[in-house]
């Protein structure tokens, strides 16, 4: 075969490729996305159509029917918008397609994974750990490695955890204690009774999914292992906030979800551990064609430390706190807004930009329903409904949020 134009660099069609995205970036009209109906039809295409116009027939339903993350009106979930420089990183991986699996295909992106890592880790006094899909998977990796290398049979949670703490339990065979939280969603060490702490790995949120709380991060010095959940509230640790993770350093792993409030793109998370050769070893499997054991759930996997070193070094520290810093400020601003309404509840003051609200004589999903130009998610607890803001978009606006209810509550179901 003579050489296929397709696998060399090729101009023209990326240009028109980013004008598709252009398009998409500039049409910030309407924050609800138009549902799709992709024209790829049902099945394998017998013949191509080629790659500039498979892309033009993708990008009609999927750009359109892509949620507006950046949008002044998403004041929703914990998915936040990215900068430019993270697509051109994610292209850059994805073009030379590197295998951090082994040292012939991804020597330079290991290295580079290795210092994005140790310029993360040391915030949080741990030092060093890798990089994983998300949260859900840190979370498995550090129980894994607590059970490998302390032997622990339970795990002590709080009631408000991550589904992903009960998939590690589910798959690594622990028992798992769910302990209650108080009015403010943080786990009561007084509430755990009869659990040998000798053979226990105690999980710490350092920023629930319903309401951001965070649990006391030094409880249980007795513990076997302690984890820090800290997948939507550790980037906390890099801004003037940090304080609110005090504690966090004399845990035995944390986690903390990159594509979250790092603004990471998709797949972005990273398990840290305070010892990690000893991690390390105990979750590693050497093979016949690996010229280095594997670490770790994932074999293959490519360089998603190379968006977030661009990152690092375009925003730098400061850069990245004052984004975050400003996020803190949109949730608290939008409580004060909310608790100043008489047809609104807050339902408590945001500790890590997690604003929960709602309507006071309607049901949030009703209302939510009928809310033009603004966007929120919607969040259940003990059994009742609620709206759930997540600061993780610099661009929203909270005073348009709360007067899209306003105006939905007014017209009327
Ligand atoms: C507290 C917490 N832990 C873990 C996770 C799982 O993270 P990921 O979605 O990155 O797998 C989430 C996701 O929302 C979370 O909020």
């Amino acid at each position: 075969m003579s050489k296929d134009e397709d696998f060399s660099f090729q101009p023209e069609a990326l240009s028109r490729a980013l004008s598709l995205l252009s398009e998409y970036a500039a049409e910030q009209a309407s924050v609800v996305p138009e549902p799709p109906s992709f024209r790829l039809s049902e099945g394998l295409p017998a013949e191509g159509i080629g790659g500039i116009a498979a892309l033009e027939n993708l990008a009609g339903d999927f750009f359109p029917s892509a949620a507006r993350l950046g949008h002044p009106g998403y004041f929703a979930h914990m998915d936040p918008p990215t900068p430019w420089f993270t697509w051109v990183g994610a292209l850059w991986a994805a073009s030379c397609n590197q295998n951090l699996l082994h040292t012939d295909t991804g020597k330079g992106a290991r290295e580079l994974e290795e210092k994005v890592v140790a310029s993360l880790s040391s915030s949080f006094g741990m030092n060093g750990g890798h990089l994983v899909p998300g949260s859900t998977l840190a979370n498995i990796t550090a129980l894994w490695a607590a059970r490998e290398l302390r032997g622990i049979r339970n795990v002590v949670v709080s009631d408000m955890a991550h589904l992903s703490i009960r998939k590690a339990a589910s798959l690594l065979n622990l028992n798992l204690y769910e302990v209650p939280t108080n009015s403010q969603h943080q786990l009561q060490p007084e509430a755990v009774a009869d659990v040998e702490m000798d053979e226990t790995a105690v999980v710490l949120m350092a920023g629930t999914v319903a309401a951001g709380a965070i649990d006391p991060l030094d409880a249980f010095p007795e513990a076997a292992w302690r984890h820090v959940d800290a997948a939507w509230g550790g980037p906390l640790r890099l801004t003037r906030y940090a304080g609110l993770l005090d504690g966090v350093e004399a845990a035995d792993s944390v986690s903390m979800s990159a594509h979250k409030w790092l603004f990471q793109p998709k797949d972005s998370a990273i398990v840290m551990f305070r010892r990690p050769d000893e991690a390390h070893d105990a979750i590693s499997f050497g093979g016949g064609y690996l010229a280095v054991p594997n670490v770790g759930l994932l074999g293959s996997h490519g360089s998603t430390a190379l968006p977030l070193a661009a990152t690092l070094l375009a925003w730098g520290r400061q850069g990245i706190a004052a984004r975050i810093e400003h996020c803190m400020q949109l949730a608290e601003r939008l409580a004060a807004r909310i608790d100043e309404e008489p047809a609104l509840e807050l339902f408590g003051s945001p500790v890590t930009g997690v604003v929960l609200w709602r309507p006071r004589n309607e049901s949030p999903s009703a209302v939510r329903e009928r809310m033009e130009g603004a966007f929120v998610s919607l969040t259940q607890i003990g059994g009742e409904s609620w709206f759930r803001s997540v600061a993780a978009n610099p661009q929203a606006d909270p005073d348009r949020v709360v007067d899209s209810a306003l105006s939905a509550l007014r017209r009327g179901p």
